[in-house]
């Protein structure tokens, strides 16, 4: 593959330079050669697709004692997209070479760990918000590192489009829910919050992600 591309470039040098089109193939060919994807690296992705799909499996059971219309929508919606968000991680890890493992550690058991497992739906949202913040951030931040391969690239794109929609519906819910009951509210966020911030410190340790923050 390098060679073909190598063989092309030296002709159409020849020729009076590369197209826009072949710049372009040589350019993506350079990244992914010169970034080689690490084991840590399809670790953190494999630790991405099954916290995806934690979270979604848990917003699924959510749904099976709710009475509320509305709610079972959002919730099935939401549900659904984040178990979709496990499997583009799942084909973006065996795009780039890597291959898909089952983990039993995932933000969700960290968290519970650290704060007991949620149960009402209150705190089943509120974490979810708290951890789809983090996520949104953190994302945000992966796409910004230099050289991040293309097709972890597209895939955090994706995911930033459609985490933006389950930010704010959650919030939305959340604020409704402040109105009869601000104090419980403002306490269950602060306690995921205080919770999330030691568990991000503490993984970005483990994956040496020094551009995390
Ligand atoms: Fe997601
Ligand atoms: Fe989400």
């Amino acid at each position: 593959m390098c060679y073909v591309i190598y063989v092309r470039v030296l002709r159409t040098m020849a020729d009076g330079g590369p197209s826009p089109r072949e710049r372009s193939l040589a350019r993506l060919n350079s990244i992914e050669t010169k970034v080689p994807v690490t084991p840590t690296e399809i670790a953190l992705l494999n630790f991405y697709r099954a916290s995806e799909l934690h979270g979604g499996l848990i917003l699924g059971q959510m749904v099976r004692r709710t009475r509320d219309p509305r709610l079972i929508l959002s919730l099935t919606r939401h549900s659904a997209e984040d178990v979709m968000h496990a499997q583009l991680w799942t084909e973006a890890i065996i795009a780039i070479g890597g291959r898909p493992a089952p983990v039993r550690d995932t933000y969700q058991t960290r968290y519970a760990e650290a704060v007991g497992t949620p149960h009402t739906l209150l705190e089943v949202l509120a974490l979810t918000q708290i951890f789809e913040r983090r996520v949104y951030r953190h994302f945000t931040l992966h796409l910004r590192v230099p050289g991040v391969h293309p097709v972890v690239a597209v895939t955090l794109k994706r995911m930033l489009e459609e985490e933006r929609g389950h930010l704010s519906w959650v919030k939305r819910w959340l604020d409704e829910q402040a109105k009869s009951r601000g104090q419980e509210v403002r306490n269950v966020l602060q306690r995921f919050a205080l919770a999330d911030q030691r568990i991000y410190e503490a993984l970005s340790r483990e994956y040496g992600l020094r551009w995390a923050a």
